[in-house]
């Protein structure tokens, strides 16, 4: 991968700042929980799996900040910012569900020092970042098992080792095409607002000498109108039990334009991004971000200041449209309720 997105350095949280991206590659050295809340809020630190380690490594960062003497002193700070950090973004599951993995722990071990849970915290957001190193190559696997020689591809946002900690979900199945000696060629949606594809994805696979075209967020119906897009591989932030899937704004869009061209349309995630408490995408929060992401572009006007502005950051895609998710334990299809049952955690 171009860049290590996220790790843990000298006590504090080494990440890369993807707003500067690709102008600048800058990694910043993050000591505090608000400046972490920060940097998640503002997309330094973006794309689901990205955003769970940071909050694993968040809780950990509070742990070893904290100067509280006994057990329940220490678990009262720590559910305190376990609550501010999981205020930062609502809708990709991977931060609540690390964070409710970090805090279980530190209960199930009060009764050791807090010196001691302070380590198991970090050693667990470790092991956290590393399940997600190890579910990128598997998803990559079995994601390139849909894919033949010769294939064009269709990506929107960027889900590649800049949202993960490693090889990336959508874009992991293409490094791992490429490694299998297959021959593809990338389309790359920019993304608006904040441009995710034409920053970021674009970079990661020009950096891993993978063909890439990019195109702006409207062309994709004219490509496959053309026959000139094979298949559409995306990532996603949350995906309910019936399979419906939370993705960047747009991604929608592109997957009623698949089915008309009938095209298929893959989805890849890991299992920490499935949420089996919601039963259908209708019950997946869905943020809105500032209207000013939308009036502007990299910080200058395009429209009128004062312009009303809706500026959902994601729209679910129905299970209806999606012929496949890839998982780190295995490719699922339809019926999803039931295929997807297995996969639920205990
Ligand atoms: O707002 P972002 O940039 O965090 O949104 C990210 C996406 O929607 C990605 O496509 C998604 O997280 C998949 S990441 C592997």
């Amino acid at each position: 991968m171009p860049v290590e997105t996220i790790t843990w350095k000298n006590g504090k949280i080494r990440y890369i700042d993807q707003t500067l991206l690709p102008r600048k590659v800058k990694f910043i050295d993050c000591a505090s929980v608000p400046r972490l809340w920060k940097a998640i809020k503002r997309l330094e630190i973006r794309g689901a799996p990205a955003i769970g380690i940071a909050g694993a490594l968040g809780v950990a960062l509070a742990a070893n900040n904290s100067k509280a003497d006994t057990f329940e002193k220490f678990l009262a700070e720590l559910r305190k910012e376990i609550k501010y950090l999981a205020s930062s973004r609502p809708t990709a599951v991977n931060l609540f569900w690390a964070l409710s993995r970090m805090e279980c722990l530190a209960e199930s071990n009060s009764f050791k020092p807090v010196a001691t849970i302070k380590k198991i915290l970090l050693k667990e957001a470790l092991r956290i970042l590393d399940e997600d190193k190890k579910s990128c190559r598997a998803m990559a696997r079995y994601g390139a098992s849909l894919v033949k020689n010769g294939d064009t591809i269709l990506t929107h946002c960027n889900a590649g080792g800049l949202a993960t900690a490693d090889y990336g979900t959508a874009l992991g199945v293409f490094f791992e095409s490429k490694r299998q000696g297959k021959h593809i060629k990338v389309y790359a949606d920019e993304t608006r607002p904040l441009l995710q594809g034409a920053r970021l994805t674009a970079w990661e696979l020009m950096h891993e000498g993978i063909d890439v075209t990019l195109i702006c967020d409207n062309m994709a119906a004219s490509l496959m109108a053309k026959g000139k897009i094979d298949k559409v591989f995306v990532g996603a932030d949350r995906i309910a039990a019936n399979g419906d899937a939370a993705n960047k704004i747009g991604t929608y869009n592109v997957a009623v334009l698949a089915k008309y061209h009938k095209i298929p349309f893959y989805v890849v995630a890991p299992v920490s991004t499935f949420d089996f408490n919601i039963r259908t995408g209708c019950d997946i929060p869905i943020e809105e971000r500032d209207a000013n992401e939308v009036r502007t572009i990299m910080g200058s006007h395009v429209a009128p200041a004062e312009v009303k502005v809706y500026n959902p950051a994601f729209d679910v895609t129905p299970n209806s449209l999606i012929t496949a998710i890839v998982t780190e334990k295995g490719i699922f299809r339809k019926p999803y309720q039931k295929s997807l049952a297995r996969l639920k955690r205990p």
